[in-house]
């Protein structure tokens, strides 16, 4: 099972890859636990938001860092996670200081005002999924384990993955293998899975990789689950997860308090991009095209990339938890507004985030 997981994630870019003898026989094994603490870098009083508690590690870890009054605002989509949030704010010493809620971060800025927590010193998203989700065969998010197509974080919400793989025109399912999966077979396989639901609904983890492993066989020479970059777009899908991961990143920007971090990791090329993308631009003094001889855009940069480079596991960590292959952190810091008109160079804010285009020759702000 182990080396399943490492090969899956090599091939589809940690994906759905998080299969068995990825994690602590207990549960869930965070990932990049201490460098994600030093970004936050939590001190005593302070008010953080860990939008993903999952099996509560990064959690834990803010709360020592914090000790001894520090607050976490902890949200998951899974009532299950927040099940063991509740569980964890009745140990000795934690009480008021770990405020679980249950939602999806997409709505983390209004959670953080509801609950009197905002402006907040940090925001956390550790993104994807959990081992116990992967573990329990009735969330259907594994394709090793006979389980239902659910694939819903929140199980209340939503619709399964099954309805997206029997309801969805052949052509538009392909589309969506192809652009959340990156699935360069997605005509085939979406053709496959048309053709076979017309004999029978295709309800089950099972039953759909072998319509998928069936339609596209095994590659020659790995031994990746050919049904894993479908499994990674059909969860993707399900769960809107690049949409909600945009929302949260703009919430997080306007519940920051100045010099607040926010540090997101991230597993599959899809969603660092979001997040590269969200923190460079959010950190440009200037967003105009690159063809603009002068600037008009009249942007104000909201946050600092503290570090500029992405930061990755070390070997060690790989070898302990192979989930932590294709994991990316990247932190920024939340700056405090800038008037566009000074954030030139010169300025503090300018100085930190290093990338602003409106300090190029030729290019000055209106
Ligand atoms: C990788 S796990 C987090 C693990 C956690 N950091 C730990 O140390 O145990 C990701 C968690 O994020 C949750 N999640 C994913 N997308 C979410 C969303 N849009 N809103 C809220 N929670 C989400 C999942 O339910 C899952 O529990």
């Amino acid at each position: 099972m182990a080396t399943d997981t490492v090969s899956s994630e090599r091939m589809a870019g940690g994906a759905e890859a998080i299969e068995a003898g990825a994690r602590d026989p207990g549960g869930h094994r965070p990932v990049l636990l201490a460098e994600a603490v030093a970004a936050l870098a939590p001190r005593p009083g302070g008010r953080y938001l860990d939008g993903t508690f999952g099996g509560g590690g990064h959690t834990r870890a803010i709360l020592d860092a914090s000790d001894p009054d520090g607050t976490v605002l902890a949200l998951d989509a899974d009532p299950d996670a927040i099940a063991r949030a509740r569980a964890l704010a009745e140990e000795p010493g934690i009480g008021a200081r770990l405020v679980p809620a249950h939602a999806n971060f997409a709505r983390l800025a209004e959670v953080a005002v509801e609950t009197g927590l905002a402006p907040l010193d940090g925001v956390l998203l550790d993104l994807g999924l959990s081992s116990f989700q992967l573990d329990q065969a009735e969330r259907g998010f594994a394709f090793r384990f006979a389980g239902p197509l659910d694939m819903r974080f929140d199980p209340s919400r939503g619709r399964p993955a099954a309805d997206l793989v029997n309801e969805l025109p052949a052509r538009e399912l392909a589309d969506l293998l192809f652009r959340y999966g990156e699935e360069p077979r997605a005509r085939r396989i979406a053709a496959a899975i048309a053709r076979e639901r017309e004999q029978a609904l295709i309800e089950t983890t099972v039953r759909l990789a072998e319509v998928v492993a069936r339609a596209v066989g095994g590659r020659r020479g790995s031994d990746i689950h050919p049904a894993t970059r479908t499994f990674q777009a059909l969860r993707i899908a399900t769960n809107e997860e690049l949409h909600a991961l945009e929302r949260a990143l703009e919430g997080a920007v306007s519940v920051l308090a100045p010099s607040g971090r926010l540090v997101v990791i991230a597993f599959h090329s899809l969603e660092d991009r979001i997040v590269k993308r969200f923190m460079q631009r959010e950190s440009a003094a200037c967003v105009c095209p690159l063809e603009a001889p002068v600037c008009t855009c009249g942007h104000t940069p909201r946050l600092a990339r503290v570090i500029g480079r992405a930061v990755r596991a070390t070997p060690a960590e790989i070898a302990a938890n192979p989930r932590s292959r294709s994991a990316v952190l990247r932190v920024a810091e939340r700056l405090p507004h800038v008037p566009p008109a000074v954030a030139t160079v010169g300025d503090p804010a300018s100085a930190l985030s290093g990338v602003g285009r409106a300090t190029r020759p030729g290019r000055t702000k209106p």
